[in-house]
């Protein structure tokens, strides 16, 4: 079975290529591997929805079966934001986390809980549902300054309770085993192993 990984992030195929590749009868492709094909914008209200939206995308235009995923953080005292729109809350990953500490400053600690969440869909060519969708969240706070120089995005303001860090000052094994995107993806390889037998 040939699988299209429906993203150009190489950060991200990396981290998917390590954790499929014990399933033998699985090739990996990615949308990297399709340079004239164009990437769909993101338009859903969810990151399912998304995750859906670019799986069905790259499942029909490369006639491959496609696995997507959708991502972000969500704030539970913004109301959930930035939600969706965490790639697009400023120009670029220190406006990001400029603007959710200065949205956050007279958020008290105990309210400043929040996590990470990933959907991720699997579609079939042809086919018109979903062939399998799965979640993953990783549960934090946002701390009040950035520590750490690992990993990507909101990862240095991220704080993990339960191990006194930032999810910045996790090595990339280290945050692969806890996190909402290593998550969703463990359960989407037991649905591929059932898939492939
Ligand atoms: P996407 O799944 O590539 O659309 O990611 C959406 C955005 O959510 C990223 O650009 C980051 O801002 C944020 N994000 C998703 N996952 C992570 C993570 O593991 N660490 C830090 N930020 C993340």
């Amino acid at each position: 079975m040939k699988l299209l990984l429906a993203t150009k992030n190489k950060h991200k195929v990396e981290e998917m290529r390590a954790l499929l590749s014990d399933l033998a009868q699985v090739e990996v492709v990615s949308a990297a591997d399709f340079p004239g094909v164009e990437e769909p914008e993101e338009t859903g209200e969810t990151f399912e929805d998304n995750a859906r939206l670019k799986a069905r995308y790259y499942a029909e235009v490369t006639g491959l079966t496609a696995l997507a995923d959708d991502s972000g953080l969500v704030v539970d005292a913004l109301d959930g934001r930035p939600g969706v729109m965490s790639s697009r809350y400023g120009a670029d990953d220190a406006a990001r986390i400029a603007r959710l500490l200065e949205e956050l400053r007279d958020t008290h600690d105990a309210q400043r809980t929040a996590r990470f969440e990933c959907a991720m869909v699997l579609v079939r060519p042809g086919a018109g549902g979903d062939a399998a969708a799965t979640r993953g969240t990783l549960e934090g706070s946002i701390a009040r300054e950035a520590r750490g120089t690992n990993g990507f995005g909101y990862d240095p303001v991220f704080h993990l309770p339960a191990r006194g860090l930032r999810l910045a000052e996790l090595s990339s094994d280290e945050k692969n085993a806890v996190s909402h995107r290593g998550n969703a993806l463990r359960e989407m390889v037991k649905a591929l192993r059932e898939m492939v037998g």
